[in-house]
Order: structure tokens, then C-alpha cells, then sequence
């Protein structure tokens, strides 16, 4: 083995890849991957999937998805390990072991733990203050008939398994994971101060070098996400790309020279940066400050910019997803490679502990 550093992320199989997870994140895992530079993990999290109880065949084919569009993006499994995180067993036997040492205080405490809790008891979040009691109370006082499952809870545990058991250096991840992140880096501290060893590192996050891309979304507001009339999927086709980009909100233009934009028409800026040329920019921000700016001839460019950008991903998307055999060797390759590493962390934490043979 070399030395390279490792570079480890994963994604939960909810649903199909967006314009937003291609620009934001899969275009650079592709990119750090052909650089070279590091040894890189890429893993389907369908574990983690089940503490929200999907659909079993939903699942299986929300699995298919992902896999196809990592591979349609251009993510290589030469080059690449690419795998799904149940088909390394030993995840789930360190899982055991590392819950032994956290806390079901510190779970309770993450904000997406309580996000989700909330939403598996039916409560609305407060407007203020912290609601950490509430929600214990709720869950433990027992007074419905809903539950929270244990899985959700330990959710933190498992997705630092996952970065701990391949000891990954980098863990290229979206903001809303760095809570996550951080207890993977004090559960890897308490492991080896309770245990007097150096054994885990401390992974870190990753951000390709440049300020992370948030691409926003298309109905005016915040980013883009899988709900209604915001996204742009990468299996989507071009008629679709074209009607969605047309729906997106705008205001009624400017009426003075260089007015400030609003989000909306702002958003629409930022996604021609990211999907068109500089000139664009230059000749759709001209007329926008001069006044003499048509919405629906921005439109008209991101749209084609986009279904420029997506129409061959889209393509290999579609001959991938029904290539089963192809699939199968993809992951049997990747199933071996991951489970090569994570069987030595593991055989290596089982000793730590004293789980040894006689
Ligand atoms: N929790 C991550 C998410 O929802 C997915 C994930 C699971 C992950 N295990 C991971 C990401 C390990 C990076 C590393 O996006």
C-alpha cells in the first residue's frame, strides 16, 4: 500500500442526485479522484438509510440510483473504492463496539437527532430558546404512541465507524455534517485516551481547496433541495430542465440602473456562474444593471447551459442503471477493497478492547 492520504465520504441513498450534489459535491469527489493525489472512498450509506424505516424496494432502488450516477459522473472504480456501506459487515461490529463508549447525552444533543426526533413525534420546532428538554421529555416519558428508533439515535456513532474504520484523513462534507464530524473526532479522542493508545487520527473536513459551492435552488430561496419546483435532477430531460428553469421565481425587474438584485434573481446569476460561460455573465449582468434585461432570455441560457452540463451524465445515468452485471462487478471490487482496510481497524479494535482469542 501506499501512503497517500485517504479521502472518505458517503451519501444516503434518500432519492436521486440533483444539479446541487453534482456541483456541490460529486463533480469534485471526480476531480480529486483523477488528480491522484489521495486514495479515495466513496460509499453508499444504506444503513444510515434505514433509520428513517424506507420502503424495502425503494430502498434497494434508491441504491441502483446513486450508485449509477457516481459512476455516470465519472467516478471510476479503478481508480476509486466504491461501495456499499452494507456490504462491509465489519461496519456494523465496530458500531457495537464504539457505542460502548458514547453517551445517549451527547446523541440527544445533535441538532439533527432532535430535527429528526421532533419529526418522528410530531412536535414543531420553537421559535426560541433550547428545547433539548422537550424533546427528552417527550421521548422518554412515553406519552404517545411514536417512537424515535435507537438507530437514529446512535446514527452518529455509525456514520463515525464509517470515517474510523477506513482511519480516512479527509471527509469531504456539506455544513450540515460538521456536528457529525466533530463527534467523530471525540469519539476517536475518548477511544484512545480511555484505552492509552495513538491509535485513531483525528479526521478533518475538506473543502477541494476553495470556498464550498452552494448552488441555490430554483424557487427563490435557499438551496437547492429535493422539494417541489427547487431542483434540477441529473436524470431529468431536457424538456423538463427547460420547464422547470422557466418556472423559476424572479421579480418584476429592475427599474433603475444598477438596483441591487433580489435572492431570487441573484440565485439566477449564481447558477449561470456555475453552469455558463464568463461572457454570459458579463452580457446578462450589463443588461440587468442598464435595465434592458429579459428573465426569460436568462432562462432560455441557464437552461441550455444546464442541459449542456447534464445530458451526457444523464445518458450514461440511464445505460448504467440497467447494466446489472456491471453494477455487480463495481461493487464486488469495491465490497473487497473496503473490507480489506476495515477489517484490519476492526481485528485491531477487538484487540484494543480485549476481545481476544484464547
Ligand atoms: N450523514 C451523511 C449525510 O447525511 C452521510 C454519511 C454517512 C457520511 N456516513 C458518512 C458522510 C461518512 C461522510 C462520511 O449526508
Amino acid at each position: 500500500m501506499d501512503n497517500k492520504k485517504i479521502v472518505l465520504s458517503g451519501i444516503r441513498p434518500t432519492g436521486q442526485l440533483h444539479l446541487g450534489n453534482y456541483l456541490g459535491a460529486l463533480s469534485n469527489f471526480v476531480k480529486m479522484q483523477n488528480e491522484g493525489k489521495y486514495d479515495s472512498y466513496y460509499f453508499i450509506a444504506d444503513l444510515h438509510a434505514l433509520t428513517t424505516n424506507p420502503d424495502p424496494k425503494e430502498l434497494h432502488t434508491n441504491v441502483r440510483h446513486i450508485l449509477a450516477e457516481y459512476l455516470a459522473a465519472g467516478l471510476d472504480p479503478e481508480k476509486s473504492t466504491i461501495f456499499v456501506q452494507s456490504d462491509v459487515p465489519e461496519v456494523s461490529e465496530m458500531y457495537l463496539l464504539l457505542n460502548m463508549h458514547v453517551g445517549i447525552g451527547e446523541l440527544m444533543r445533535t441538532a439533527a437527532f432532535k430535527d429528526k426526533a421532533r419529526k418522528a413525534l410530531g412536535i414543531t420546532a420553537p421559535t426560541q430558546g433550547d428545547d433539548d428538554e422537550d424533546v427528552a421529555k417527550e421521548i422518554i416519558g412515553a406519552s404517545t404512541n411514536k417512537r424515535v428508533n435507537a438507530g437514529l439515535l446512535t446514527y452518529p456513532t455509525l456514520m463515525a465507524v464509517d470515517i474510523l474504520i477506513q482511519r480516512a484523513d479527509f471527509v469531504p462534507v456539506g455544513k450540515d455534517q460538521e456536528q457529525h464530524l466533530e463527534l467523530t473526532r471525540r469519539f476517536a479522542r475518548r477511544f484512545n485516551s480511555f484505552y492509552k493508545t495513538e491509535y485513531f487520527k483525528e479526521p478533518q473536513n475538506f473543502n477541494f481547496g476553495s470556498a464550498p459551492v452552494k448552488v441555490p435552488g430554483l424557487d427563490g430561496s435557499g438551496k437547492m433541495g429535493k422539494s417541489e419546483g427547487n431542483c434540477i435532477y441529473l436524470v431529468d430531460d431536457e424538456k423538463t430542465i427547460r420547464k422547470k428553469v422557466m418556472r423559476a421565481v424572479t421579480d418584476g425587474g429592475p427599474t433603475e440602473p444598477n438596483q441591487p438584485m433580489a435572492e431570487p434573481v441573484q440565485n439566477l446569476f449564481t447558477i449561470l456562474k456555475l453552469v455558463g460561460t464568463p461572457d454570459k455573465v458579463e452580457f446578462f449582468t450589463e443588461a440587468y444593471n442598464n435595465c434592458s434585461i429579459r428573465y426569460g432570455d436568462l432562462k432560455k441560457e441557464i437552461a441550455e447551459d444546464i442541459v449542456a452540463m447534464t445530458t451526457p451524465i444523464r445518458e450514461r445515468i440511464l445505460d448504467i442503471e440497467n447494466d446489472d452485471a456491471y453494477l455487480h462487478r463495481v461493487l464486488e471490487m469495491g465490497a473487497e477493497r473496503a473490507r480489506a482496510r476495515a477489517g484490519k481497524t476492526l481485528a485491531d479494535v477487538r484487540e484494543i478492547m480485549g476481545i481476544t482469542k484464547f
